[in-house]
């Protein structure tokens, strides 16, 4: 594995890592070695928790038998959830019916992602021991989640967090043995990019960040030149 201190001229920034993490959904059929997926694993752990109780848990789903049938089982969850989604969103309708609109291409890498599920090479499950429900859990399993990002992103691997498997978590549980007491906070399919990493697209800063007030203007607070935008949401998946 790799040391933990030391980082290598070669390898990315954390700043210029984490302004250039962006979902990644489409992956080669290459593994992930043991070392790296124990790098990125290693600093999925290193994340914060409240009180430093680390009542974190990853499962991870590779080649075995219960990893197969536990993405056949999130696999046909996932086609479900886009589909829903693809209908309730309207992805197919207004600029969406144009072959080569964003909404089209959109919709198309999703369901591409959806279709190639089973054969994403690497799923982690983070779990959080449940304590008070809601927003205060997941600030103890989300910091984690995208350590891993960065780390996947650092390795040159990518991935994406998503909300799917809560239409199969009854069977996911059963099959691979995720006690009551812990909440599936996701499910994060990691693998080596079909395409390319690359800046992230948000709202400008000054929509994002006040100072002093609600909606106060932080003069201080400038994207860097050469910053991409995104559309105002929902522009797109959620
Ligand atoms: C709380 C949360 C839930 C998400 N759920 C899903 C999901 O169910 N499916 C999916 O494909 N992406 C999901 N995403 C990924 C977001 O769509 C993505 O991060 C966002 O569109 C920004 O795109 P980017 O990460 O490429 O910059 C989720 C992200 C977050 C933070």
């Amino acid at each position: 594995m790799r040391e933990a201190q030391v980082v290598s001229e070669q390898e990315l920034s954390l700043l210029a890592g984490l302004a250039s993490t962006r979902s990644i959904r489409r992956y080669t059929e290459d593994p992930i070695p043991d070392d790296d997926l124990n790098t990125i694993l290693f600093s999925a752990t290193r994340a914060p928790t409240g009180s430093n109780r680390q009542d974190f848990r990853f499962l991870v789903l590779r080649d075995g038998a219960v990893a197969a049938e536990a993405k056949a089982l999130l696999g046909k969850a996932f086609r479900e959830g886009w589909g829903q989604k693809r209908a309730g969103d309207g992805y197919d309708k207004g600029t969406g019916a144009a072959d080569d609109s964003p909404k089209a291409r959109t919709a198309r890498a999703m369901q591409q992602f959806v279709d190639n599920f089973e054969l994403t090479p690497v799923v982690v499950l983070p779990c959080v021991q449940v304590r008070h429900g809601g927003i205060q859990d997941g600030a103890s399993i989300y910091p984690a989640v995208q350590n891993m990002l960065l780390a996947a992103r650092a390795l040159g691997y990518g991935g994406v967090l998503t909300g799917w498997h809560r239409l199969v978590e009854d069977e996911l549980r059963q099959l691979t043995g995720i006690p009551e007491e812990f909440a599936i906070a996701g499910v994060v399919p990691l693998g080596r990019p079909q395409g390319n990493h690359g800046p992230v697209r948000r709202r400008p800063m000054a929509e994002l960040v006040f100072d002093d007030t609600w909606e106060g203007q932080a003069p201080w607070a400038n994207d860097p030149p050469g910053t991409r935008f995104a559309g105002r949401a929902p522009n797109k998946i959620n």
